[in-house]
């Protein structure tokens, strides 16, 4: 899109909505809106809790800029909301966002495209009723989950983010306790092998590799706490990783945002072992955007500023 047609369009900062990140999503919405604001753009914010579908309708917004984190808002239903009501909107496709905000299809979509992940398990709640009812009566199968690959194990809900319900699990001891609370979000939890390593996250942009965040928790990993309270995590940029294993982490954060088909500004979650080889754990569809959120950062680093960001994800609405 052109910035002069830009210029021409009303449009509307969606932020807020009724998922566990609203809070988050008030933040990025609020520095979005803020920042297009001072750069003289016609922009509305619009919280997309009670009835976002009538808001929109008196709005008459010309675009979309979505900064809601998790439930509807990143899951694809706003997305194809919108695309019912005509009105374009910045990121992911619906399918893309379906896809990357199930645990479970990322990881169906990446085995096709052999983008490299840690071992894993889908477990279905179902599966736990039938094997507690097995082991009652004595018979094969027993209580012991079977996965195939040694701990420690991460343990998490399939379709939350922000790290909530992620456990690590050192023994099985602690194993039905990790899939007990995982399964308080949801049907499905995924269990996967704990890959030892560095933690990276790349930004894209628009089908262009930004630059990537080292990412250095104080706590054992990049928990909702780790992630939130100011201080608890080392934010490196540049990664500090050998030029060939940076660029590799690279080449897979991209592939792994092609293979789900995504658009606009995503952040790519990964960890680099011991051996320095990448591995993906995930794609946001919608990163965070205050100010001194990653993507930011990294675009920072890579000479773009907020502004300027946020115009090129505007920019490359089709
Ligand atoms: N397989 C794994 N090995 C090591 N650490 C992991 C693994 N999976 C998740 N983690 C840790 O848990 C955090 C959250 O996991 P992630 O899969 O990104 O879920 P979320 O959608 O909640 O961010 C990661 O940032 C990382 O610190
Ligand atoms: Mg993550």
């Amino acid at each position: 899109m052109r910035e002069q047609d830009l210029r021409k369009m009303k449009i509307g900062v969606l932020l807020g909505g009724r998922s566990a990140e609203r809070e988050v999503s008030l933040k990025s919405g609020a520095a979005v809106y803020n920042s297009l604001r001072s750069l003289k753009y016609n922009v509305v914010a619009i919280d997309a809790g009670e009835d976002l579908c009538g808001i929109l309708k008196k709005q008459k917004i010309d675009i979309a800029f979505i900064a809601l984190h998790g439930g509807h808002g990143e899951n694809g239903a706003v997305q194809g909301m919108l695309e019912i009501m005509g009105i374009p909107y910045t990121g992911s496709g619906i399918l893309s966002s379906a896809l990357a905000m199930d645990k479970e299809a990322t990881k169906k979509v990446f085995l096709y495209h052999k983008i490299p992940m840690p071992a894993f398990k889908i477990v279905h709640a179902s599966e736990i009723m039938t094997r507690r009812k097995t082991a009652k009566t004595g018979t094969a199968g027993g209580e012991e989950l079977k996965t195939g690959f040694p701990l420690p194990w991460v343990i998490k809900p399939a379709t939350e983010g922000s790290s909530v319900g992620v456990e690590i699990v050192k023994d099985r001891s602690g194993v039905n306790g990790a899939l007990k609370r995982a399964f308080s979000y949801g049907e499905k939890v995924i269990v996967e092998k704990y890959i030892r390593g560095k933690e990276v996250q790349i930004g894209i942009l628009n089908d262009n590799v930004l630059g990537g965040v080292e990412v250095k928790p104080s706590l054992e990993f990049y928990s909702y706490e780790a992630k939130y309270t100011a201080g608890m995590t080392e934010y490196i940029l540049p990664p500090r990783l050998r030029e060939k294993t940076y660029d590799g982490a690279k080449q897979t954060a991209l592939a792994a945002h092609q293979a789900l088909g995504c658009s606009g500004a995503t952040r790519v979650d990964l960890i680099i072992d011991v051996k320095e080889n990448p591995f993906v754990l995930e794609v946001n569809t919608i990163p965070g955007m205050t100010e001194t959120s990653l993507l930011p950062k990294i675009a920072e680093s890579a000479g773009i500023g907020f502004g300027e960001l946020l115009t090129k994800i505007l920019r490359g609405v089709c």
